[in-house]
């Protein structure tokens, strides 16, 4: 019960490695990381008991970047038939459990396994239900299986308050048909992973201002128009004329690095491709000055040293704050739909 399972894009094995070895040494717990490239997961082995349950609950699951799920367990091998007898077997030394999700891995192989989860899903929890291991309560750990193949999986626990919002961090969004680009669907995720659902009425309301740095052709635009916001969408490039026929966007072709708003607005947000640190003084800028209250920014990820290089930028932009005397929350997260880059969330604290 002593390894934490970690998921994540493929090809950020290392970074997450780097990120838990990191929060680990603040934890004072011990252990080391482990991984296979493109393997869409790393490992962190605790080396003394009860070491994966101290790290996940000194750890709040929103402010790991590169993480889409974690989760705390063991390797189990599974016999090709009767598995659930297995299953039920090794349970006995986990807690009961209010919830059960069934994961692979963002791999072939893992896609390739989904149908087969799907048909062992439902006699898996009628055998759970019946043996007393699973109960309906959502306060209780998360039993989380994730499927390596048909005869390995990891059976792991997580609490449902400090991990993922979706099964392997994956969010199922709908592509809205009428958008200009399939960027939409990052700001939407943004949205989602940083604003609790009961607050984007208020939060992101009708009648609200925006600015859109790097707007064209409009996929994150579109967003915030389908939100009923006036949006201001910075650009050299060519806007769909869709949206511009809303009569909501004002199109600006100008420099979204030197583009001042004339009166604060609500809402940035910036999907351009710049060297991150120019983004970073760009967002210590707008929130910085009070140009905006809240933010959704994109920073793209240079080529190695990822997660140190997020960091350094990170604790950049919160000495800046703390230089000017202002209050802002920060969230940085590799989403589901990002590539090579994480998305930033600020929003300035009265
Ligand atoms: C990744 S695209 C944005 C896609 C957009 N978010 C969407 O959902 O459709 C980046 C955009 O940034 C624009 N861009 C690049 N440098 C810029 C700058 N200095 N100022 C404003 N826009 C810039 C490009 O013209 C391009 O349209």
């Amino acid at each position: 019960m002593n390894t934490l399972l970690l998921h994540c894009r493929p090809g950020f094995e290392n970074e997450v490695c780097a990120e838990l070895s990191d929060q680990a040494a603040r934890l004072d717990v011990a252990g080391y990381a482990k991984a296979r490239p493109n393997s869409a997961h790393a490992e962190f082995i605790c080396q003394e008991p009860g070491g994966a349950e101290r790290l996940m609950r000194g750890q709040r699951f929103d402010r790991l970047i590169f993480p889409r799920q974690w989760a705390r367990g063991e390797f189990v091998e599974l016999p090709e038939s009767d598995r659930i007898s297995v299953l039920l077997e090794r349970l006995q030394a986990y807690p009961v459990c209010g919830s059960l999700w069934l994961e692979v891995l963002d791999t072939n192989e893992g896609k390739e396994l989904s149908t087969f989860c799907r048909k062992f899903e439902a006699p898996l929890r009628k055998a759970l239900v019946k043996a007393g291991r699973l109960v309906e309560d959502g306060r209780k750990p998360r039993l989380l299986l994730t499927f390596k193949s048909g005869r390995e999986m990891f059976l792991g626990v997580a609490e449902p308050d400090n991990s993922a919002l979706w099964p392997m961090g994956i969010p199922r969004l709908k592509f809205p048909r009428e958008a200009p680009s399939r960027s939409t669907l990052k700001l939407e995720e943004a949205w989602h992973q940083f604003i609790p659902r009961d607050q984007w009425d208020e939060r992101l309301a009708p009648q609200m201002t925006s600015v859109d740095l790097g707007a064209a052709p409009g996929g994150w635009t579109w967003q915030l128009v389908n939100r009923h916001m006036k949006v201001t969408a910075v650009d050299n490039g060519p806007m769909a004329e869709s949206l511009m026929d809303s009569g909501l966007v004002d199109h600006q072709r100008a420099d979204g690095f030197t583009f001042r708003p004339r009166k604060p607005v609500d809402w940035m947000v910036c999907d351009i491709v710049e060297k991150p640190a120019r983004t970073a003084a760009l967002i210590e800028t707008w929130l910085g000055e009070g140009w905006c209250r809240e933010a959704v920014v994109n920073l793209k990820l240079p080529m190695k040293q990822r997660y140190a290089e997020v960091r350094r930028l990170l604790e950049r932009i919160e000495d800046g704050f703390q230089a000017r005397g202002v209050r802002v929350a920060i969230a940085c997260k590799q989403l589901y739909h990002d590539r090579e880059e994480v998305t930033c969330h600020l929003r300035r604290l009265k």
